[in-house]
Order: C-alpha cells, then sequence, then structure tokens
C-alpha cells in the first residue's frame, strides 16, 4: 500500500475538471482510496509542487519515426517519400530496429505517456523490438505489424499471405501478454490493394480483442487517389468489416458527412493529430462536426510528422486549430484538453480502467514538477486556481518537467 500526497487533476467526466489536493492510496497497482490529507496517515510519496495528472494516452505515433521528426515543408505525399519511408525501410536491420525501439520507448515515457496504440514497422523483427522494449519499460502499447502490397518502395512491400502469417504469429507472440496487445495495421488504403484488406481483415477475425488502426482523410491530393482506387476512404476499410469500436483511424481532416455517419454508427474513434495536421499542412480538423455525428475523438502525436512525443503540444495545438476554426471550430477549455488527452484516449483505447484516477482505476500518473523558478514554475505558483494552473501546464509543460510517471503503481521514470 502506498500513499501519495499531491495536487491531483482528472477528467472522469468529459468537461469538468476534477481537482484534489490531498491524497490518493494505490494497492496493488489500483487507487483504492481518495480524499483530504487529514483523512490519512502521513503520505509515503510527497509529490507536492506542481500537479498530478492521469498518465498521458497517444492513440496515433508511429515507432519508425523517431529519427523523421522535423521534416517540415512538405505534403503528406512528399513527405512519405523524402523522409519517412527511407527511415522506415532502414529497420530492416534488426540493430537498428532495436535501438529505435528503446529511443522510441523512451520518447513515450520521458513524455508522460502510459499508454499508446503505435503504428509499428513494416518488418515482423523490428515489431518485436518494440513490444520487447515497451514490455522491459512497462508502458501500455498496442501495436503490430505495418502491412502493404502497393505504392510504397519495395523493400516495404509484403503479400496478403505473408502479411497473414506474420500478423497471426506476431498477435500469438504478444497480443494480451502483460500489457500488450496486437492491432492490426494496414499503413493506409493508397497502399494496399483489395486483397490485403482481405488479409487485415481474416488477422482481426483469428486474433479476438485485437484492434485495428489505419489513417483516413488526411490530405486532399491523397484523399483523390484513395478516390480512384477504392472510392471511398472510410468505405474502404468499412467494406471488409475493419470498422468497429475498437478501430482507430488517424487525422480525419477531410470526411464527408456521411463518412462520419459510418464512424458513428460503428462505434470506430478518431485520432485528432494537430501537430501533424499543422506541420504537413493537411489541414484544421473539424471536431464539431465528429462531435455531432457522435464520433469518439482522442489525441495522437504522430511523431513524426508530428512535433514531439508531448501529448500536452498535442492540446495546445487543438486548441489553437479549433480558435483558427472562427464559427465552425469548438472552443476549447483546460479540462477538455486534458479529457482529449487522458480518458477519451483511454476510451478510444477500450481501457475502461485507466485515463483518469478516480477509486478502482490503475494508478497511472505523471507528475508535472517544473524546475524551481522556471516559468511554468511561476505560472503554477501564481495560478488562480485548478483550471488556471492546468491551462499554464497545457501552455508550458514539456518532457523536461516530467518528474515522475507511474504505470500501475510502479514508477517507470524519474
Ligand atoms: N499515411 C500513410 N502513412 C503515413 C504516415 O506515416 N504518417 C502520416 N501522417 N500519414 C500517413
Ligand atoms: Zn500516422
Amino acid at each position: 500500500m502506498t500513499l501519495y500526497r499531491g495536487t491531483f487533476l482528472d477528467t472522469p467526466v468529459a468537461g469538468a475538471l476534477r481537482a484534489l489536493d490531498g491524497v490518493l492510496q494505490v494497492e496493488d497497482g489500483v487507487v483504492v482510496a481518495r480524499g483530504p490529507a487529514e483523512d490519512f496517515p502521513a503520505a509515503d510519496v510527497d509529490l507536492r509542487g506542481g500537479v498530478v495528472l492521469p498518465g498521458l494516452v497517444d492513440t496515433h505515433v508511429h515507432f519508425p519515426q523517431v529519427r523523421a521528426i522535423g521534416g517540415l515543408g512538405m505534403p503528406l505525399l512528399d513527405w512519405l517519400d523524402e523522409c519517412a519511408l527511407p527511415e522506415e525501410a532502414r529497420l530492416a536491420a534488426p540493430d537498428y530496429a532495436a535501438s529505435v525501439a528503446a529511443e522510441f520507448v523512451d520518447g513515450l515515457a520521458r513524455a508522460g505517456t502510459t499508454t499508446a496504440l503505435v503504428f509499428g514497422s513494416h518488418f515482423a523483427q523490428a515489431v518485436d523490438a518494440l513490444f520487447t522494449e515497451a514490455a522491459r519499460v512497462g508502458l501500455r502499447v498496442t501495436s503490430g505489424l505495418v502491412v502493404s502490397d502497393r505504392l510504397l518502395p519495395p523493400e516495404l512491400l509484403t503479400s496478403p499471405e505473408r502479411a497473414l502469417d506474420e500478423g497471426r504469429a506476431l498477435a500469438e507472440r504478444w497480443h494480451g501478454v502483460g500489457r500488450a496487445r496486437y492491432a492490426v495495421t494496414p499503413r493506409f488504403s493508397l497502399s494496399c490493394s483489395t486483397s490485403m484488406l482481405e488479409s487485415c481483415a481474416s488477422v482481426l477475425e483469428a486474433v479476438p480483442g485485437a484492434f485495428f488502426t489505419s489513417h483516413v482523410n488526411e490530405n486532399l491530393a491523397e484523399v483523390a487517389a484513395v478516390a480512384d482506387l477504392h472510392g471511398g476512404y472510410v468505405d474502404s476499410y468499412d467494406r471488409f468489416g475493419l470498422l468497429g469500436p475498437a478501430s482507430v483511424l488517424a487525422h480525419d481532416v477531410h470526411p464527408t458527412d456521411a463518412e462520419l455517419a459510418v464512424l458513428g454508427s460503428r462505434g470506430t474513434a478518431v485520432a485528432h493529430c494537430p501537430t501533424s495536421n499543422a506541420a504537413l499542412g493537411s489541414g484544421l480538423f473539424p471536431l464539431r462536426r465528429h462531435r455531432a455525428a457522435g464520433v469518439r475523438v482522442a489525441l495522437g502525436s504522430d511523431v513524426g510528422a508530428g512535433t514531439g512525443f508531448c501529448l500536452l503540444k498535442e492540446g495546445l495545438q487543438a486548441y489553437f486549430g479549433q480558435r483558427l476554426l472562427g464559427d465552425e471550430g469548438e472552443p476549447l477549455t483546460p479540462a477538455d484538453l486534458l479529457h482529449l488527452a487522458t480518458a477519451a484516449g483511454a476510451d478510444a483505447l477500450g481501457l475502461p480502467d485507466v485515463g483518469h484516477l478516480s477509486v478502482g482505476m490503475r494508478f497511472d500518473a505523471v507528475w508535472v514538477r517544473p524546475t524551481d523558478g522556471c516559468t511554468l514554475d511561476v505560472a503554477l505558483r501564481t495560478a488562480a486556481g485548478p483550471d488556471a494552473a492546468l491551462a499554464k501546464v497545457f501552455a508550458l509543460a514539456g518532457p523536461p518537467d516530467m518528474a515522475g510517471v507511474w504505470v500501475d503503481g510502479t514508477r517507470i521514470r524519474g
């Protein structure tokens, strides 16, 4: 049993910030009690100074793109050709893949991300390296083999048969082992034949509880190319039974109303990736239309098109994007941003016991504790209340401010 003393901020209910200046009692990794400090004996761990948030949840991030971060100045398809795909091809070398896996998992943990839906690699051995490293560090990772059989450089292509065999073998090794789960992952329908999408459906059927993830409606040139190849973008997945409540599609910057209705009716979630959308010039995310259609939305960093692992930066950029949409934007409060970065992500990933710090939830948490005297420290000391403090965290905090990170009550960093 461990008693933590601190200022805990979370959003068990969308839209409302809950603040506790007090104690959380954690047993076997689960929050078993919470309340004012006077109701508990002296705490074991003092997290005062700064704030404690639920562990951040990244619903879309690419493992092989750590070293591709920062390729600015290009739209999606050029960026893939010039930055992302040449780097992804290097993961064919097992030593290289192992190094990148270590850098990637470390990058997530340093940013306070405790749970992630990770776009894996085109190479099965590299996906093994990712799962191995995530298990060693302790992160909750859902991931899988990325598959494609057209358009990409030849070294990144596979066949539907091989994709099925390698996908099933990886799922057998990792799905449900510790905190790992398998995700069926066609890169995007533009790089997949109908046979490859059928192969994805076979893996999904063969692995109960597996997730499905891919990209959708990110960039106008991409959407037009998919229309020529498959017809509708959402339909290119839906037609093969790939969309359901355990599916997460990244971006969806340019959906039609009919597509939003399909996503809403399937219970499929969308990973909104605001820094990536801005960096690639993909567009401003229509959050209001998603909400109106009942589509669940969470946040993704989309590293390496996104500009870093920090979900707080994604929250801030999501806020900027909605502001820039004027009357069509959703006004986002600090509580909305925290909800998007935590509880909404856990919901999108089907994890009912993470995302906030209520009794009965796993103690996945991040302690945002700036160094004495820095601007964030000054801002937090002078904040008018919890909502203002949280706004300052989103405006100013980054990975160097993450003083401690816990998963299931185990401190994995700091
Ligand atoms: N669409 C297909 N592959 C990718 C990728 O690696 N990044 C992004 N942002 N979009 C994609
Ligand atoms: Zn992506």
